[in-house]
């Protein structure tokens, strides 16, 4: 569509339209808008390349809607402005396809691919067939009609021959184009099919928000504030997020989901006499893919193979299964179609799906198992969390053998029984969770779930306060939640203490080595190497697994930590309500940690962001002798309660003009602390990797990400590396 000649032309004419003063007539500088536009929309949503900078796009857009509000004669319908113009959508009418939107049907093995092609041999007549293979999008079916090059109407799948007019939708869904030169290709009306679909990582960064959201009116709903609205909603996955976009009422609301619109179909095409064009001049489906590329659609082109023969076809879908993770969208399995358009229609199709073609799923991401039993598990901050205990399972490549079930709620609500046989699902790497149980599978010796009436551990009384959904144990001895307040003491977001874990915590404690934070800072080193120098000690203490390098390490990592800045001791305290947000706020603009001790709730309320349950919280606990002689023994230990103030404005520009992006799991830094860095030495992180990203910053078991900026040429930094940059450019 745009080769390489006129993607020169299209970025220099950018260039001219962003510095020149607008002396053109409106008709030529509107009519060069919208071509530099479409070509922006088309590089960045289509061939995920973007060449121009936000800001940049902003003013041309800016600039193109001016003057058609000025010259609204020269408005036309397919104009970029006109995306997200039309507003409120009242009701989706029905419309009929102009061909029936047919299913697939299924197969599950090489076996079964290897019928599929026996059968289509015999109903072509011939001993070899050409194949092709693509992803199937695991999203919202679309139909798309465009006549005259003009999108005329879009519409849900609906029951496959009626679906839902949707055309306001569509048109905010940047890789749908709003005309195409399709009658360079003779083609009048045509009707293109496709899915639509959100990038995993997009779908990540929408549900993390939502997340936020809910947690910030919960606060709200604790602290009593009236007028917060309905309970925040998460959305469950990425199809019922693109799917349930596709009908919703303002069409400025789908345009912040970042919808997505693969095709790969195309049910009808005439030209201006009404004569069908599929077998008379495209021959192929891999052709019909290339003319719908070339006229501006995104169609799987990087993803499609061409297959001679089946034991082709095989290899490519379990290519795909084994990597299926690292691509950007859900996909459900393969779809294998005879390639050439001839030999289609020799095949035909059934009522419920095409002869030639076939979905090739990918093992299920969902399994059936018994739940066992169910344990109790206590928190550190007294919750009891209910964990089902599976038969365990094979479950898109981990075996599952347990599983949270949340609360006394989500038990009743879903019906779950000791002895059920459970659907649980995991999509990507999203925690498994019981989709349903299968009652049809209960033999009347299933038993109810008893939430317990004392603590597993401690046997205190359990407490439930009418606002929440959950049963505590309020004795803050309680071992349980000891070791749980020591793991999350030492873990990343708070102390982030090198060279212990869970495990470690847990044994340590049992030998009363570890008890509270303090001795944390007062480890007893000398007497561990001893066990560990001594065979038969070591195994009478169950301290096999431990050598004298990782009491080096733990000896290493405790000592980085007592330069931890207060915001991280006061999170990794533990208070409760007191987030990693929360404890930034709070140390803020005081000198030292044990300033709070002397703050009244008025003065606490004051703070932005903090509110009547916090500042009760922080209050109690700075006011408890025994919480106060525990931070002396801290600053005791040797950790720094002075307020290293951090400046806020920039502290250099040394990274100005740089883009940073960061994936994979960060070990020396989280990623607000990157985003922070990058920011005060000037520079800026995106969220996703593009032709115009610098660098991409890539911690241990990256995935996509690394392999798109490997590919774009974008260069790659390890931590370290990220690091050096800034030192050696300050
Ligand atoms: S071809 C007449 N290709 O899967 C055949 N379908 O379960 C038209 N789907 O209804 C379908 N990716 O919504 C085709 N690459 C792909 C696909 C695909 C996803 C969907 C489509 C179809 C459903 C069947």
């Amino acid at each position: 569509m745009y080769n390489k000649k006129t993607t020169q032309e299209l970025i220099k004419l950018t260039e001219k339209l962003k510095s020149e003063l607008p002396i053109d007539s409106p008709e030529s500088q509107i009519a060069n808008l919208k071509k530099v536009i479409n070509f922006h929309d088309w590089k960045y949503y289509v061939k995920d390349d973007g060449v121009i900078t936000d800001y940049d796009y902003d003013m041309l857009f800016a600039r193109l809607k001016k003057l058609e509000k000025e010259n609204p004669d020269l408005l036309t319908d397919d104009s970029p402005t006109q995306r997200v113009a039309y507003g409120l959508t009242k009701e989706f009418p029905e419309v009929q396809h102009i061909a029936p939107m047919l299913s697939l049907d299924n197969s599950y093995n090489a076996e079964d691919l290897m019928s599929f092609d026996e059968s289509i041999k015999k109903l072509v007549d011939s001993d070899s067939v050409e194949y092709t293979v693509e992803p199937k999008f695991d999203g919202a079916g679309i139909s798309l009609v465009y006549e005259n090059d003009q999108l005329l109407r879009a519409a849900t799948r609906g029951n496959g021959t009626v679906g839902d007019e949707i055309t306001n939708n569509a048109k905010v869904i940047r890789s749908i184009p709003l005309s195409g030169d399709l009658s360079k290709y003779n083609i009048n009306k045509i009707e293109v099919r496709g899915e639509v679909l959100i990038r995993k990582d997009v779908f990540k960064s929408i549900q993390e928000n939502q997340k936020k959201e809910k947690e910030l009116w919960q606060k709200d709903k604790e602290a009593g504030k009236k007028g917060i609205g309905g309970e925040p909603k998460i959305f469950a996955n990425a199809r019922n997020t693109a799917s349930g976009g596709l009908r919703m009422q303002d069409n400025g609301e789908v345009a912040k989901r970042g919808l997505e619109a693969f095709v790969y179909y195309v049910g009808y095409a005439v030209d201006e006499n009404d004569n069908s064009l599929l077998l008379k001049s495209i021959k192929s489906h891999h052709q019909t893919l290339e003319i719908l590329a070339d006229v501006g659609f995104k169609a799987p082109m990087q993803e499609i193979t061409i297959c001679k023969d089946i034991d082709a076809v095989i290899k490519a879908c379990e290519k795909w299964e084994a990597d299926r993770e690292n691509y950007p969208y859900e996909i459900d399995g393969m779809v294998v179609k005879v390639n050439d358009l001839q030999q289609q229609e020799i095949c035909g199709s059934t009522a419920h799906h095409p002869k030639w073609a076939i979905a090739y799923k990918f093992k299920a991401k969902t399994a059936t198992t018994k739940l066992l039993d169910i344990e109790f598990q206590v928190g550190r901050t007294g919750a009891i969390t209910p964990v089902a205990k599976l038969e365990p399972v094979h479950l898109a490549g981990v075996t599952v053998s347990s599983i949270s079930v949340h609360n006394e709620e989500y038990i009743s609500e879903k019906d779950i029984h000791i002895g059920d046989t459970v659907e649980i699902e995991r999509s990507g790497d999203v925690i498994p969770q019981i989709v349903r149980v299968i009652k049809d599978a209960r033999n009347g010796s299933e038993q109810k779930v008893l939430f317990p009436k004392n603590c597993p551990d401690c046997d205190n009384v359990l407490v439930k306060l009418e606002t929440e959904a959950v049963w505590r144990c309020e004795n803050t001895n309680c071992p349980s939640q000891m070791v749980e307040r020591l793991i999350h003491f030492v873990s990343r977001d708070a102390m982030d203490i090198e060279g212990i874990g869970k495990k470690q915590v847990k044994r340590f404690y049992e030998l009363g080595y570890l008890k509270t934070f303090p001795d944390m800072y007062n480890f007893p080193f000398d007497t561990v190497l001893e066990i560990l120098d001594d065979a038969e000690l070591k195994k009478e203490n169950n301290l096999e697994g431990y050598g004298t390098k990782s009491i080096e390490n733990l000896n290493a990592g405790i000592e980085k930590s007592k330069g931890q800045p207060i915001s991280r001791i006061l999170y990794a305290l533990g208070i409760r309500h007191v987030g990693k947000g929360t404890a930034k706020v709070l140390t803020e603009n005081i000198a030292n940690l044990m300033d709070l001790k002397d703050k009244s709730i008025e003065e606490l309320v004051a703070i932005d962001d903090v509110g009547p349950i916090v500042a009760q919280s922080v209050f109690d606990f700075f006011q408890d002798p025994q919480n106060l002689e525990m931070l002396n023994m801290l600053q005791a230990g040797g950790l720094n309660f002075e307020n290293i103030i951090i400046q806020k404005e920039n502290k250099s520009n040394v990274l100005a003009e740089e883009t940073f992006v960061f994936t994979g799991t960060l070990e020396q830094f989280t990623r607000n602390e990157a985003k922070a860095m990058v920011e005060e030495n000037g520079g800026k992180v995106l969220s996703s990797v593009s032709k115009k990203l610098k660098f991409l910053v890539a911690g241990a078991s990256a995935g996509s990400k690394l392999k798109k900026a490997q590919e774009l040429g974008v260069t790659v930094l390890s931590e370290e590396e990220f690091l050096n940059l800034i030192q050696e450019r300050s």
